[in-house]
C-alpha cells in the first residue's frame, strides 16, 4: 500500500488489524461526535499565508522541561500498544529517541517499563491513572524512577470510563469476545504471525509485574474497569507529589478553571485534552477548549494538547492556538499497526515535513514564533 500522508497510515492499519483492535484506537465514546468534532474543528482553523520572507532557515528545536525536542511533539500514552505491533512499545519508543522527541509510557502498556527503557537513549515520559490501588501507584511511581523516565502525565479525565459502543460490536468485550477476537485473528495472518504469536507474552507488563501473576486482554477490561477511582480530587494529586519529584503534567484540561487549579497545586503543564473523545462525548473539541485556557494561564504552566492532531498543519494550528507542544495518540498507533516502528519514523519525518511547509508559508521561522498571528480570525 502506498503511504504518501501520515492518514493514509489509517486505511493500512484497518487492513491489517483484526477488527477489534482497529476499532478499539479508532473510535471514541457513546455516538461518537466529539470524537469527530476534534478532527473537524482543527481543520477548520485558518491558516494565514504570509509570503517573501527568506525562510530558508528554519528551526523546528524546542525546549521543555529542561529538555530539547527535535520538534513540538511527544507520543501520547495509548494502552495496549504492544498489541498493535510486536512489542509495540519497545518499537514506538525506538522511532521517537531517533526522531529526538518523548515517547510515554502508558500504565497499561504491553511491555513494561523495564523492558523499553535500556532500548533508548532519552529518558521516557511516564503515564499514570488514579486508581483505588495506591499501593501499584506508589510502585507504578518509583519503578519510573528507578528506571530513569523524566516526567510523569498524570490522567485526570478518566474516574470513571466512557462506553465504548464500537467494542462491544468489534468483539473487544461484549459476548463472546473471546472467541470472536481468536476468529479475526486467524483471518488477519500478518498480524496473527507478528504480534498474535511473536509478540508474546501479552501482558500489561507494567501490572503483572506488580501482581506477580500473568495479565491479559481480560484484566484490561476487569482490573482497569474495577479500578478507576471516581473519589479522585486535586488533594489526591499532593500524596502523587511525595513520590514524584520530577515535572508533572495533569492530562485531561478542557476548562481554563481546571487549569487555573493545575497552576495553584503547582504542576509543570497541562495537556488540554477530551481523550481523544474517549470520555465524555458532547464536550468541546480541544482546538475550541484551547484558546480560552490559553489565555487564563499561557507562560504560568506548559500547554500541551491532543485529540484531533492528524498531521502537521495540525500541529501548527495546535501551536498557534497557545500549546507549547502537541501530543499524537491515534496518528502514531495507525503508523506502527502498519509498518512497526518504520512506519512511526516515516510518519515522524512526513510530520517534520508538513510543520516545515506551515512555518514556511506562514512566516515562521521558529516553534516561537508561532502564534496567534499565524492564524487568520474568521466569523464563522
Ligand atoms: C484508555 O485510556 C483508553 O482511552 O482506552
Amino acid at each position: 500500500m502506498i503511504i504518501s500522508s501520515p492518514n493514509d497510515y489509517r486505511a493500512a492499519a484497518k487492513r491489517r488489524l483484526p477488527p477489534f483492535l482497529f476499532h478499539y484506537i479508532d473510535g471514541g465514546a457513546y455516538e461518537e461526535y466529539t470524537l469527530k468534532h476534534n478532527v473537524e474543528d482543527l481543520s477548520k482553523i485558518a491558516l494565514r499565508q504570509r509570503v517573501l520572507n527568506d525562510m530558508s532557515q528554519l528551526s523546528l528545536e524546542t525546549q521543555l522541561f529542561n529538555e530539547t525536542l527535535s520538534m513540538p511533539v511527544a507520543l501520547s500514552p495509548v494502552g495496549l500498544t504492544g498489541m498493535y505491533a510486536r512489542r509495540g512499545e519497545v518499537q514506538a519508543a525506538m522511532a521517537a529517541d531517533q526522531k529526538g522527541i518523548p515517547f510515554t509510557m502508558s500504565t497499561v502498556s504491553v511491555c513494561p517499563i523495564e523492558e523499553v527503557a535500556p532500548k533508548i537513549n532519552r529518558s521516557m515520559w511516564f503515564q499514570l491513572y488514579v486508581l483505588k490501588d495506591r499501593g501499584f501507584m506508589k510502585n507504578a511511581l518509583e519503578r519510573a524512577k528507578a528506571a530513569g523516565c523524566s516526567t510523569l502525565v498524570f490522567t485526570v479525565d478518566m474516574p470513571v470510563p466512557g462506553a465504548r459502543y464500537r467494542d462491544m460490536h468489534s468483539g473487544m468485550s461484549g459476548k463472546n469476545a473471546a472467541m470472536r477476537r481468536y476468529l479475526q485473528s486467524m483471518t488477519h495472518p500478518q498480524w496473527a504471525w507478528d504480534v498474535g504469536l511473536n509478540g508474546r507474552p501479552h501482558d500489561l507488563g507494567n501490572i503483572s509485574t506488580y501482581l506477580g501473576k500473568p495479565t491479559g486482554l481480560e484484566d484490561y477490561i476487569g482490573w482497569l474497569g474495577n479500578n478507576f477511582d471516581p473519589s479522585i480530587s486535586w488533594k489526591d494529586l499532593d500524596w502523587i507529589r511525595e513520590y514524584w519529584d520530577g515535572p508533572m503534567v495533569i492530562k485531561g484540561i478542557l476548562d481554563p478553571e481546571d487549569a487555573k487549579d493545575a497552576v495553584r497545586f503547582g504542576a509543570d503543564g497541562i495537556v488540554v485534552s477530551n481523550h481523544g473523545g474517549r470520555q465524555l462525548d458532547g464536550v468541546l473539541s480541544s482546538a475550541r477548549a484551547l484558546p480560552p485556557i490559553a489565555d487564563a494561564v499561557k507562560g504560568e504552566i506548559k500547554i500541551l494538547a491532543d485529540s484531533g492532531i492528524r498531521n502537521g498543519l495540525d500541529i501548527v494550528r495546535m501551536l498557534a492556538l497557545g500549546a507549547d507542544i502537541c501530543m499524537l495518540g491515534r496518528a502514531f498507533i495507525y503508523a506502527l499497526a502498519a509498518d512497526g516502528g518504520a512506519g512511526v519514523s516515516n510518519l515522524l519525518e512526513l510530520l517534520d515535513k508538513e510543520i516545515r511547509v506551515a512555518m514556511t508559508l506562514t512566516g515562521a521561522k521558529t516553534i516561537a514564533d508561532i502564534n496567534s498571528d499565524s492564524l487568520v480570525t474568521l466569523d464563522n
